[in-house]
């Protein structure tokens, strides 16, 4: 779908993934159904976005508490994930000539050594890229993430290589899976729930939200267009007036 004009644009657009399961439930096919679906959905709205000119995008993938579902299901989304990072590897050349740096957000030590290594590889490989920077967040939970970045810096305090007095919100920034990027001036929910989930949840102090009853893999370029022309219209105080 050809890209259409906006006058103001998030930097970073955060999505939530939501509404898989009951897609497939209303249509009588099995959860993974619904998964494969949203993730045709995931590379297509990644795809428009980044032709928009959205510099950062973050897809909420797989939380910390995902791995509660049956285990069919979690198999299911790390092969979808499996499949996506194989394809990434595929077209290695031409993302890299669009500029697209692929970077993963989350807890990597609690995924499959054979998932993370090829995480790894293609993090390594676009990591000069600087056109559109692609997280998913996958093992990702915003209280991990808190947490991880608190260990890293008491260690330092520790190490006598920081005083307490020296921590401020930019070195906890820069001890969070996202370090060196902007945060979600947007972030987008859609299937009807109207919470953040553990998503981003130090990142998303000023962020815009916008919610949609449509489930996720019924998701089109045109409710993208939608959210985007009503941020637009939204005035970001960031706590002035
Ligand atoms: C939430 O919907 C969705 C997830 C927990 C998984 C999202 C995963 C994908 C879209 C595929 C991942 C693959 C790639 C390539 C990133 P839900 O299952 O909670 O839906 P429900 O609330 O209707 O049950």
């Amino acid at each position: 779908m050809a890209a259409k004009q906006f006058s103001v644009l998030p930097q970073h657009l955060g999505i939530i993934m939501d509404g898989n399961g009951r897609w497939a439930k209303q249509r009588g096919l099995a959860r993974s159904e619904g998964h494969k679906q949203g993730s045709e959905t995931f590379r297509k709205i990644g795809e428009y976005a980044g032709n928009l000119g959205i510099r950062y995008i973050t897809f909420y993938a797989f939380s910390t508490e995902n791995w509660n579902r049956p285990e069919t299901e979690v198999n299911a989304i790390m092969n979808l994930f499996d499949s996506f990072l194989t394809e990434a590897i595929d077209r290695l050349d031409e993302n890299i000539e669009k500029g697209i740096r692929l970077h993963f957000l989350g807890d990597k030590s609690g995924l499959p050594d054979e998932l993370r290594s090829l995480m790894d590889f293609v993090e390594e490989q676009t990591k000069h890229c600087n056109k559109v920077h692609l997280n998913l967040a996958i093992n990702y939970g915003g209280r991990q993430e808190i947490l991880q970045a608190v260990r890293a810096i008491a260690k330092q305090v520790k190490l006598g290589n920081l005083n307490a007095e020296q921590i401020d919100e930019a070195l906890i920034a820069d001890h969070l899976y996202t370090a060196g990027q902007p945060d979600p001036d947007l972030i987008i929910r859609p299937s009807g729930e109207l919470r953040l989930s553990n998503f981003l949840t130090y990142q998303s102090a000023y962020s815009e939200f916008w919610f949609s009853d449509v489930l996720w893999p019924d998701f089109t370029e045109e409710h993208l267009n939608q959210a985007l022309s009503d941020y637009e219209k939204r005035h970001r105080r960031f706590g002035g007036i």
